[in-house]
């Protein structure tokens, strides 16, 4: 995990992503749940499951799971969006009391799922980002399009705005956001812009960002049509940075293993680099007995392994789903399970 230095008033304990950003999908499309069959096929949900859905929002994946635990088996949903957790509850109505749904930040996973009476978990899934409905709701601020103030916050209730963060952060602070989360090359010059618009107060909506930032690194040309948007990585760290969203997966991931019962499964599917390389690390590091290093001849940290990688390496979609579905193509998922050793 890198540390790099942060603004001191957002507190993040950030990792850098690696590689490129994610594109936005058309405003419009509804959300089709991402790598649901493979899903599915890792998390062997059965009739009688007990399982967790970290991030609920439309409800598609946790619809198939509460299918497939049928007729007696119960899905926790939780999300921190409220209009993610409404929706959710209008698609699994069916399903009685079999759903049970909670607007929570999955950082508090055990607290929730204890207080719900889910623990142990016999399966816990988690589809991080940003929802097409999260991307499709205008006053939301996350599209580029939006003519609304750029919020891009999960939770609208909690913590700062993307608006609050640009408004309050140093020029020098939001370059370390937009190269630290967005993987901006051309961070300063964007940051400096930022930062001029908003002293004459050009910037009241995403609309407003988004064209500050392509006018300070140039906007798509003729020949650039098919590259992403100017304003895709800066979009993309904003959201990562309100969200704290690298912040919380560990502790989420932490959560879910301690919430599963030994040979329960936990899969998780991201959309950049920089969330996959922690859930990697992530199940590297429960998958081993000694965590110190070196290696040392007789172990003295105590650390017992609790996990194993049921997949070698990532899932990655199919290109008939790429095809489908445009937010597919970045996604790679994870499975591990809890090892029958370890103390839950
Ligand atoms: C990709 S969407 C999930 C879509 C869902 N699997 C489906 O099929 O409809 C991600 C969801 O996770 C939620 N989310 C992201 N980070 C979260 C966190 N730390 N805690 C709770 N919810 C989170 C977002 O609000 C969003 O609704």
């Amino acid at each position: 995990m890198t540390h790099v230095a942060t603004p001191p008033f957002m507190r993040l304990r950030v990792v850098r992503p690696a590689t490129g950003p994610e594109r936005q999908q058309p405003m419009g499309e509804g959300h089709l749940p991402v790598l649901v069959d493979e899903v599915l096929a890792s998390l062997e949900p059965r009739p009688g499951s007990s399982m967790a859905d970290c991030t609920v929002g439309g409800g598609g994946h946790a619809e198939r799971l509460l299918e497939a635990t049928s007729p007696d088996g119960r899905l926790l949903g939780i999300d921190a969006d409220r209009a993610a957790i409404s929706e959710a509850t209008r698609v699994l109505a069916r399903f009685g009391e079999r759903a049970v749904l909670r607007q929570a930040n999955f950082e508090a996973l055990l607290d929730v799922a204890t207080e719900a009476g889910f623990v142990p978990l016999d399966g816990c899934l988690f589809d991080l980002g940003l929802s097409s409905y999260q991307l499709g709701d205008a006053r939301r601020g996350f599209s580029f399009a939006s003519d609304a103030p750029p919020d891009m916050r999960f939770d609208e209730e909690h913590g700062l705005s993307a608006l609050d963060l640009i408004d309050r952060a140093s020029e020098r602070d939001l370059a370390g956001i937009l190269a630290t989360f967005g993987e901006e090359r051309r961070a300063g010059r964007i940051a400096k812009a930022i930062v001029a618009a908003r002293a004459e107060g050009r910037i009241v909506t995403a609309a407003d960002l988004a064209a500050v930032v392509a006018g300070a690194v140039g906007s798509r040309g003729p020949g650039e049509q098919g590259r992403i948007h100017p304003a895709t990585r800066t979009f993309q760290a904003l959201r990562i940075a309100v969200n704290r969203e690298l912040e919380v997966l560990t502790a989420g991931l932490a959560g879910a293993l301690a919430a599963l019962r030994p040979g329960g499964r936990m899969a998780v599917i991201s959309y950049h680099s920089g969330e996959d390389r922690i859930v990697k690390r992530f199940f590297a590091r429960e998958s081993r007995d000694c965590v110190e290093v070196p290696l040392p001849p007789v172990c003295t940290c105590g650390h017992r392994a609790q996990l194993r990688a049921v997949t070698r390496g990532v899932i990655t979609p199919s290109p008939a789903e790429v095809r489908r579905n445009r937010r597919a193509r970045s996604a790679k998922l994870r499975v591990a399970e809890k090892l029958a050793v370890a103390a839950s």
